[in-house]
């Protein structure tokens, strides 16, 4: 049975990818969850599977190297996929510190403890063991209004503090890739949605706002184009690169979604309406007088675009959800978990979006 080691498994992407493993391979495999539970982790979201004989979490943090190589020595692992990292550009404006941490130093300690686990002797590494490193689009920087697209050869232009400590954590990667040939991939992805998302993120904000009657912040003058991809699409690409990539390549992962902030807090607002029951008194305050523009993010970048030509190419992936029902999925999960959106916003987001947002 395959061990994988999921780091960062309690947030929004780690744990929609351990959901999607455990539908896949069911007992075929055996998933340790490895996650600090900071604001962005929470074990709400792995309700369904903590029972499971096949599954363990381990609280601890990824810069503790003492930790990690504890669980190294434990067991035998097979596959590392590394989602830990701070993951919102807006709090890295504000506090870039633990970004470097978490993400620079984190990823430097799972590539020590995984090297020093799977190396042999003569310096080559037992079969079968691999890394994978979920990245950011971000890293390549910001493209113009004009078109274009990022590729796995485009050049890194990082920007925020958050995009400038994961292009650091990439280039650990590549470092390890060419000096010993750790057999690891790196896997850049588009912005993702879906069930479980916190909503200090653009689409669960929104969704949650709405519900609220609360003020849509839009930051600049809301036409930064991001490229929306839903979270199981990830899950699955980031399955296909380990068992199909070429060792020590880069994928990049996205859907040619691209769409304005404005555009999507305006499919928002018509899903909701159209989803919400016909009696629902919500119905009096959803609408786009919500929609208030604000003073834009520092340092925004306009626009992001994948082109997934190089993992269709070679490995077939393709994305599946088709972004109006991944919308729909997406909001209907938000409908049936209003208590999950109650649990996360209650304690110090109440904190984050007052400092974040009230005098911008
Ligand atoms: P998230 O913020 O929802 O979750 C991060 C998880 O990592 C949380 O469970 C948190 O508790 C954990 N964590 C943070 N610091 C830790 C530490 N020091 N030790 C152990 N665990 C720690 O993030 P996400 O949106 O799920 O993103 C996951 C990964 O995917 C990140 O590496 C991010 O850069 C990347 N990514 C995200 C997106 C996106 O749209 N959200 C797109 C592309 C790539
Ligand atoms: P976000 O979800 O934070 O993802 P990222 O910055 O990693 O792309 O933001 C997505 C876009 O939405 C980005 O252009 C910033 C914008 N945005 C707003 O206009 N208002 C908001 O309240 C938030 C959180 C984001």
């Amino acid at each position: 049975m395959r061990t994988y080691l999921v780091t960062g498994g309690a947030g929004f992407i780690g744990s929609n990818y351990i959901h999607y493993m455990f539908r896949k391979y069911e007992n075929e495999i055996r998933i340790i969850n490895v996650d600090a539970l900071t604001y962005a982790g929470n074990l709400e979201n792995l309700k369904e599977v903590e029972d499971r004989d096949n599954y363990t979490f381990v609280k601890a943090d990824i810069t503790d190297k003492d930790a990690m190589m504890k669980i190294f020595k434990e067991n035998d692992i097979d596959r590392v996929v590394h989602f830990a990292a701070e993951s919102h550009v807006d709090r890295s404006i504000v506090d870039p510190e633990v970004f470097i941490k978490t993400n620079v130093l984190g990823t430097a300690v799972m590539l020590n403890c995984a090297k020093e686990a799977w190396e042999k002797e003569d310096g080559t590494f037992a079969e079968g063991k691999k890394f994978l490193h979920v990245s950011t689009d971000e890293v390549y920087g910001s493209l113009d209004d004009e078109g274009g697209y990022f590729y796995e050869t485009t050049p890194y232009d990082p920007h925020s503090p958050y995009s400038a400590s994961k292009a650091s954590s990439d280039f650990l990667v590549k470092a390890y890739i060419d000096t010993y040939h750790f057999p690891a991939n790196i896997t850049n992805c588009s912005n993702n949605y879906g069930p479980y998302q916190f909503p200090e993120k653009l689409i669960p904000l929104i969704i949650n706002n709405a519900l609220h009657g609360r003020k849509l912040p839009v930051y600049g003058d809301g036409k930064n184009v991001r490229d929306w991809l839903y979270v199981d699409d990830h899950a699955k690409g980031i399955d296909m690169v380990q068992e199909k990539g070429r060792i020590g390549e880069t994928y990049n992962i996205g859907g040619h979604n691209e769409k304005q902030n404005i555009e999507i807090i305006e499919i928002i607002l018509e899903t909701l309406l159209e989803m919400l029951p016909k009696d629902d008194e919500r119905r009096k305050f959803i609408s786009k007088d919500l929609i208030t523009y604000v003073t834009d993010r520092k340092g925004h970048d306009r626009r992001y675009a994948i082109a997934p030509d190089k993992i269709k190419a070679e490995i077939g992936w393709e994305p599946e959800t088709m972004f109006k029902d991944g919308i729909k999925k997406t909001i209907a999960w938000f409908f049936e978990h209003e208590d999950w959106m109650e649990s996360v916003t209650s304690g110090d987001y109440q904190k984050y979006y007052d400092e974040m947002y009230q005098n911008r």
